[in-house]
């Protein structure tokens, strides 16, 4: 197990390029199942999840090059097998295996899909598209004679069921038309790669109109992840310095900068930079995390000690109600609050140093940004479960400043 060391309390200063989207870069590896040939993805994030997607697809059979950032991934040669419940179990993207390789192979068996588990996290979305498609459940496994397009509404705007329906669409001859779907940025990056490697996709305001086929291999290059840009701004005001963010599509990020300056943040640019440095004032806030492009509830754990470092606020989270369990490890570094149904109130609090262990990615990442704001050193312990998602994390937070180790 590993564990990040923090000598905290040093303001950190300058400038940072995100690394590509975790959310964006995993249906895309998956999506290379369906687009035979190579693939070219730039700008892929090297964290734990990506690792994991990679080794699935090279358990199946999958030729990968790697040349820094950029994979080549040749899925030509692909047979079916079923990934071994210890690869899968590590990851939450690894459900797209039930839109990849049910397109590819006519067959997927569901088996225990990962991740973070600050909650249930239910897949009968997912399998109602399958099922709409022309797909059949015989126990574990889901299978298909043939695919055939329809009309199909998701009950919410679930990120894996889009993805999950978009794979499948994409692998259908003739139209198939999906509304109620997820408009975070990644779906659009999943949409730009699978038009690459040959699906018609038409995107309106309502819907998403597929016309598929069989794909070639397609090309993409990844966009920078606004999730990182916000908790390295994040790092910069909770430590009193001043970050600045680069390599990241600012227009994709309105709800974040709106509950930066909600909070009392000044946001500005520099150069290509933005740039965020706490004010005189900070004020109480409330924020909603809600699908895109409402706030995003990957966010609200990261704002959690930040609320505690000004002036206290409320969370409320629509997606996932109970993902709050970060707050009892975060309370072992001082930030008091307490927990409301769908919600929680953050206290202003004084943080201090101490040991804490990581509960998921962004609650674990939530310690790390208490730890660096507390004079003193903490230990962070469970640091994979953060390296799952942040990239070089250790090397960005050393370079603007923080006394940060990994300890094995
Ligand atoms: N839901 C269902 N049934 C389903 C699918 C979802 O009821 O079949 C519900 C969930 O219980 C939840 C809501 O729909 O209340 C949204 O879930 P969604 O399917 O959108 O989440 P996901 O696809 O499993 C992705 C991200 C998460 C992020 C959520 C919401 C990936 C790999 N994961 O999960 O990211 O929290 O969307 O934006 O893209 C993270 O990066 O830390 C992370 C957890």
């Amino acid at each position: 197990m590993k564990s990040f060391v923090i000598l905290g309390g040093k303001p950190l200063v300058g400038n940072v390029t995100v690394s590509g989207s975790k959310n964006s870069a995993l249906p895309i590896l998956f999506a290379t199942v369906i687009a035979r040939g190579e693939s070219i993805i730039e700008n892929l994030p090297k964290i734990g999840d990506t690792e994991a997607a990679l080794t699935i697809l090279s358990e199946l059979g999958a030729d990968i090059r790697l040349d820094g950032n950029t994979a080549r991934i040749n899925t030509e040669s692909l047979v079916y097998s079923e990934p071994s419940s210890a690869l899968t179990s590590l990851i939450r993207a690894s459900t797209y295996l039930i839109g990849s390789l049910l397109a590819r192979f006519g067959r997927c068996r569901l088996s225990t899909f990962g991740g973070c588990n600050f909650a249930d996290r239910p897949i009968d979305i997912h399998l109602d598209s399958a099922y709409r498609l022309g797909a059949i459940r015989e126990g574990e496994l889901l299978l298909a004679n043939s695919l055939h397009p329809a009309e199909i509404t998701l009950r919410l705007p679930s990120v894996g069921a889009t993805v999950n329906t978009l794979l499948l669409a994409s692998s259908i001859k003739g139209k198939t038309v999906i509304r109620g779907f997820a408009r975070e940025p990644h779906i659009l990056t999943l949409i730009d790669f699978l038009r690459s490697a040959g699906a018609k996709i038409e995107l309106s305001d309502g819907e998403i109109t597929v016309e598929g086929g069989d794909l070639h291999g397609g090309r993409v290059r990844i966009d920078g992840d606004v999730l990182e840009a916000a908790t390295f701004l994040t790092a910069g005001a909770i430590t009193n310095g001043r970050v600045g963010v680069l390599g990241v599509d600012f227009n994709a990020m309105n709800s974040i900068t709106r509950a930066f300056s909600a909070l009392g943040l000044s946001l500005l640019y520099e150069g290509e930079a933005l740039v965020c440095e706490r004010g005189e004032y900070s004020y109480y806030t409330e924020i909603v995390a809600r699908p895109y492009p409402g706030f995003p509830t990957d966010l609200q754990p990261i704002f959690a000690p930040l609320f505690a470092s000004l002036s206290g606020g409320k969370i409320t989270d629509t997606v996932w109600r109970e993902r709050f369990g970060y707050l009892d490890e975060l309370a072992r570094l001082g930030v008091k609050s307490a927990r409301l149904t769908d919600g929680a109130l953050i206290y202003k609090s004084k943080q201090h140093s101490g040991t804490a262990s990581s509960p998921d990615l962004r609650g674990g990442m939530s310690l790390v940004l208490s730890a660096l704001h507390s004079r003193g050193e903490s230990r962070i312990y469970s640091a994979e479960k953060i390296l799952r998602g942040y990239e070089s994390l250790d090397e960005k937070l050393s370079a603007l400043g923080a006394d940060i180790k990994i300890l094995s």
